[in-house]
């Protein structure tokens, strides 16, 4: 691969410029700097289920980027309608007014939606849909006489998210020490991981589900059912 349009060499240029997410940067830096000189892999192109990195080492994006290509790489039908969508109309708001695409999306997923589900709020991601779940949640409850309710029951160990709501209701301890005290009002129940179920409940999926479920009405009753506003049950 060549220079980036500066001159720099790609993986300097990333190592010095780029801060990744979730990504310890020192492996990176110089041993002289104190880290182990290791190369930012580069993907550069994506085909289906595979990916090729910048030595043209071949992985399977078991991932589909973050769950965002799930349709797989390269798909020639999907980038002609993006640059369609461009040239008419490259982005809108949807603040007060709509267009074309975000109403025929929207109705496609109300078609699908369980029961009387029937209106969609589009967000940027998952954490900012973790965000706007619960804060849709309290304003429900402010706006319907119960402005008490406003707590919000989650996983320990499930991942929701980085935004400080999303990450307050995340139960992973070591991803918020840094970014603490976060939004309160969070609280946990166990996880639905049977491996690490209480012993006496690891060969019965059944009652270890039991238990798990009524952990969730535990903490409901213990925090007060007036509270509470929303269960989030994401496992992982
Ligand atoms: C269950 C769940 N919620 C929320 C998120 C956060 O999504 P995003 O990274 O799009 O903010 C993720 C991301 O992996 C997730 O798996």
């Amino acid at each position: 691969m060549s220079t980036t349009p500066a001159g720099t060499a790609y993986s300097d240029a990333a190592r010095d410029h780029l801060w990744m997410h979730f990504t310890r940067h020192s492996v990176f830096e110089d041993p002289g700097n104190g880290g182990l000189g290791q190369s930012v892999p580069i993907i550069t192109r994506g085909q289906g289920h595979r990916i090729w990195d910048s030595n043209g080492k071949e992985y399977i994006d078991g991932l589909a980027g973050l769950f965002v290509v799930n349709a797989g790489h390269g798909r020639t039908e999907i980038a002609e309608a993006m640059a369609r969508q461009a040239s008419e109309l490259a982005f809108f708001p949807l603040w007060s007014y709509a267009h074309p695409r975000a109403i025929e999306l929207a109705e496609r997923l109300a078609a699908g939606a369980p029961g009387d589900l029937n209106r969609v709020f589009f967000t940027t991601g998952g954490g900012e849909a973790v965000e706007t779940a619960w804060k849709l949640a309290k304003q429900y409850f402010k706006l319907t006489g119960k402005p008490t309710k406003h707590k919000v029951i989650s996983r320990s160990i499930a991942y929701h998210g980085t935004p400080q709501g999303a990450l307050s209701i995340t139960g992973i301890p070591g991803a918020k020490e840094m970014f603490e005290p976060l939004v309160p009002g969070a609280f946990k129940v166990p996880n639905t991981n049977i491996y690490r179920a209480p012993e006496h409940l690891r060969d019965d999926e059944k009652a270890f589900g039991r238990w798990a479920a009524d952990r969730i009405a535990e903490a409901i009753e213990f925090e007060g059912p007036e509270t509470v506003a929303a269960v989030f049950l994401e496992p992982v």
